[in-house]
């Protein structure tokens, strides 16, 4: 007799990018130029705080991001990254039983987070261009729906929907199914024609925008998501996320980011520039990579997947293989992406 779920071992693990000491890191979809300027200084000042529990309302940094994106406080919530952030939702809008709709190949804590929130997962095949079937989404809901998830710009593909299609997609799913916008790596997108969704939709109670500071603010060992939802979807979630897990150093670490704006913009159009420049060379061997808006392309490999992610490996670069399926590889700096076309 077992302890836990016996479901659990049909449950793929999350598989984070590895670091291997002395290689680059082209894995995770970090961006690689350290922490913003203010964010070390604001965590060894905060940290000197710790034997004291942190704002369990976020107030300070919930209420800096109402004014940055033009909205009510009460819309926003935060969480240990906006993966928890997802997990939060599925929870406050899933009963036993009750599906939740996504993309595959698509960010791959969704099915795992899916699987234990008492949903069932519905995965929509991508398109042969790697980019998400919304007509297939749209027609996979059902009246056990609860939430469709939309990876805008999608990992690990990098692929895009424009404003014309979600448009028509959004009109589609029915006024009590959650439209969960995943915009983890809204900050790389350059075309002016992949909606932000916020400014589109986010006057639609059923529209949830997940956004994170772990990528563009550069963030991810602290742990800072948030949700941009309608003030019962926001208020639901802030009643069941874990107490006080945006930590006092993960707070204090926002604030700071969130001032060193123009570093971040400044950093990202590094990260673009590269991309473009790193896309091209890859074309020139791989010639099926798709377009990507985020800072990382998708390399189709299909069987060859963790043979190509091996032989980087030996020259120094972790990527991430998805055997059977790609590589996903992330932008880094220009010396590092040199190294990484040179092994190419
Ligand atoms: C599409 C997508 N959504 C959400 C996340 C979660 O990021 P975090 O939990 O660091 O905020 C990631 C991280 O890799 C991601 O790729």
């Amino acid at each position: 007799m077992s302890l836990t779920r016996p479901d659990l071992d049909a449950l793929p693990a999350y598989v984070p990018g590895r670091s291997v000491p002395g290689a680059i890191k082209l894995a995770s979809n970090e961006v690689p130029y350290g922490p913003l300027p203010g964010v070390v200084e604001a965590v060894t000042e905060a940290i000197t705080g710790v034997h004291r529990y942190p704002d369990m309302g976020v107030t300070q940094l919930r209420g800096r991001l109402a004014d940055r994106l033009g909205v009510d406080i009460e819309r926003i919530a935060t969480g240990c990254g906006s993966v928890a952030l997802f997990e939060h939702l599925f929870r406050v809008a899933c009963m036993p039983g009750d599906e939740v709709v996504y993309a595959w190949r698509s960010f791959e804590a969704y099915p795992i987070i899916g699987a234990t929130t008492a949903a069932k997962n519905v995965r929509v095949p991508n398109t042969a261009e790697h980019a998400h079937d919304l007509d297939a989404m749209a027609a996979a809901i059902t009246e056990r729906t609860r939430i469709v998830v939309v990876c805008n710009p999608n990992n690990p593909t990098g692929t895009a929907v424009r404003k014309a299609e979600l448009d028509a997609f959004i009109d589609r799913v029915p006024a009590n199914v959650i439209v969960a916008l995943d915009e983890a790596y809204r900050e790389f997108v350059t075309d002016a024609d992949v909606p932000d969704g916020l400014r589109e939709y986010g006057d639609r109670p059923n529209v949830v925008v997940l956004r994170t500071l772990s990528k563009a603010w550069g963030l991810a060992g602290l742990r800072v998501g948030y949700l941009i939802g309608s003030p019962e979807v926001a208020a639901a979630v802030r009643k069941v996320v874990t107490p006080f897990s945006t930590s006092l150093a993960a707070q204090a670490a926002a604030l700071a980011a969130l001032d060193a704006e123009p570093e971040m913009r400044r950093r990202v159009d590094l990260v673009v520039a590269e991309r473009t420049r790193v896309v091209e060379a890859v074309r020139k061997v791989y010639p099926d990579v798709p377009e990507t808006q985020s800072n990382f392309f998708w390399l189709p490999l299909g069987d060859q997947s963790a043979e190509f992610a091996a032989t980087c490996e030996r020259a120094g670069v972790i990527v991430r293989a998805f055997q059977g399926d790609g590589v996903r590889v992330t932008i880094g700096t220009p010396e590092e992406n040199d190294v990484f076309l040179g092994a190419l």
